[in-house]
């Protein structure tokens, strides 16, 4: 405290002075109480009355200067208590986690924010060692205990930190000089959790790297299609005209390779698609026969059964985008194509939910998704299925279709029991009050 020098000398400048006044006010009432009953008094009494005087006044300032600077000592007390109380109240209300430690890294004060981020009590944190540095931030740490040792503050650095269970958090962290009365150094360290400002400024970052790319593909795309598929027209003619020249096989590599990428160039495409969507009532169930009967050469090919069980949602119609459910169902029903075995089969069901949705369910009992996979099937570009054989767009191109007509989409797979995509969308109006089933 700054102004505790004025105010000591303040204290002892009063005090003197109330002494001082005391001591005269008592000696001149002596003075006057003598005059007037003890003129007449013989030498003797009068020296003791002398003694007397001197004896009172003196322990009328001994008891005055206790009792004053007692009062005193009560008032600075009573202050101290109060602005601790103030200070440990605004240091508990404060939203950011604050922990005062020393040099020695030693915690001495620990707030409700710091209990809530960190995982640990208040009784658990103070005189114990600052547990909440991760071993890759502690060199950082040191720089900034030396630059705020230095006179530097460092503020709003970003770093991380750990709560009680190990978890890495990302931290937005203020380091400051805190000198108390004594003269004793601290360190205040005051940090907020920035996770979801980190994770939103991620997902930004994918979306505008995203963006950027869809519009990259679109153009690369666009400009392959063409002499892709008169390359594949050529081949294949090729393929035909030299069917006895022993070169059948390269030209049948050459041939595949030719599909892939056409199918790549026509994944980016719808992937990156820009062109508005043309929404009508569309009846679901012979949409869905229709892709099926579509996707009949691989079907044939894999000698598999896609078996329809779409009586419960009779009639139900959605308002869609033809094309684009088209190639909703056909990206999931070529997914389990793919999953499945020789042989297999793949089952499509559909039924109203309440809340006027329709959902389409396409199982299949093939390889499943591992665990490791599950979360990462959704993004652009992930595939399981090696160079050459998935693009890794199809179920990124699947939730953006769903989602641009209101509907979700999840998986549910079990690894060796096979895969259930889910979709609902949303029932046209026009079929909402028909919810009548038919067997
Ligand atoms: N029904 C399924 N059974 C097993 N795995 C699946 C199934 N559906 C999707 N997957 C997994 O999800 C990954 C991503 O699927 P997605 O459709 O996005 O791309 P892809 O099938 O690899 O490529 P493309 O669709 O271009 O052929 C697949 O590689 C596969 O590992
Ligand atoms: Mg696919």
């Amino acid at each position: 405290m700054d102004d505790s020098g004025p105010q000591r000398r303040w204290f002892w400048a009063t005090l003197v002075l109330s002494s001082v006044s005391l001591v005269t006010l008592v000696f001149g009432l002596w003075e006057l109480v003598e005059n007037r009953f003890f003129r007449a008094v013989d030498y003797v009494t009068l020296h003791y009355l002398y003694i007397t005087r001197g004896i009172a006044s003196s322990l009328l300032l001994a008891f005055w200067a206790a009792w004053y600077v007692l009062r005193q000592r009560r008032r600075t007390e009573e202050e101290l208590r109060r602005s601790r109380e103030r200070y440990r109240g605004l240091l508990e209300v404060s939203p950011g986690a604050v922990a005062l430690y020393d040099a020695a890294l030693r915690v001495i004060e620990w707030n409700a924010a710091a209990e809530r981020l960190y995982g640990l009590s208040k009784d658990e944190a103070v005189g114990q060692p600052l547990s909440t540095v991760p071993p890759e931030k502690e060199a950082e740490l040191r720089e900034f205990l030396r630059r705020v040792a230095g006179g530097q503050s460092v503020l709003d650095a970003e770093t991380l930190r750990r709560d009680t269970t190990g978890t890495t958090l990302e931290v937005q962290l203020s380091l400051l000089p805190f000198r108390e009365a004594g003269g004793q150094s601290y360190f205040l360290e005051v940090t907020s959790d920035i996770r979801e400002r980190v994770r939103m400024r991620q997902t930004l970052l994918e979306l505008e790297k995203l963006t950027s790319m869809g519009k990259m593909a679109a153009g690369t795309a666009h400009h392959l299609n063409t002499p892709l598929a008169a390359m594949l027209l050529r081949v294949q003619m090729m393929r035909e005209r030299n069917h006895q020249a022993g070169c059948a096989g390269d030209l049948e590599r050459l041939e595949s390779g030719l599909r892939f990428c056409q199918h790549f160039v026509q994944r980016l495409l719808e992937f990156s698609r820009q062109v508005p969507l043309q929404k009508q009532p569309q009846a679901v169930e012979p949409l869905l026969r229709s892709v099926v009967s579509f996707l009949s050469p691989p079907v044939l090919a894999k000698r598999a059964r896609i078996q329809l069980e779409l009586k419960t949602a009779n009639g139900a119609q959605v308002f869609a985008d033809r094309n684009q459910l088209e190639a909703l169902f056909s990206v999931l029903l070529s997914n389990a194509l793919d999953a499945i075995a020789p042989e297999g089969t793949i089952v499509v069901r559909s039924r109203r939910l309440a809340g006027d949705q329709l959902e389409i369910e396409i199982s299949d009992t093939g390889c499943g998704i591992s665990a490791a996979d599950f979360p990462h099937v959704f993004e652009p570009f992930f595939t399981t299925k090696g160079p050459g054989k998935g693009t890794g767009l199809g179920l990124a191109i699947a939730r953006n279709i769903v989602r641009e007509h209101g509907g979700s989409i999840h998986l549910r797979s079990h690894a060796s029991e096979g895969t259930t995509a889910i979709v609902e969308l949303p029932l046209h109006k026009g079929t909402r009050g028909d919810a009548g089933e038919q067997s």
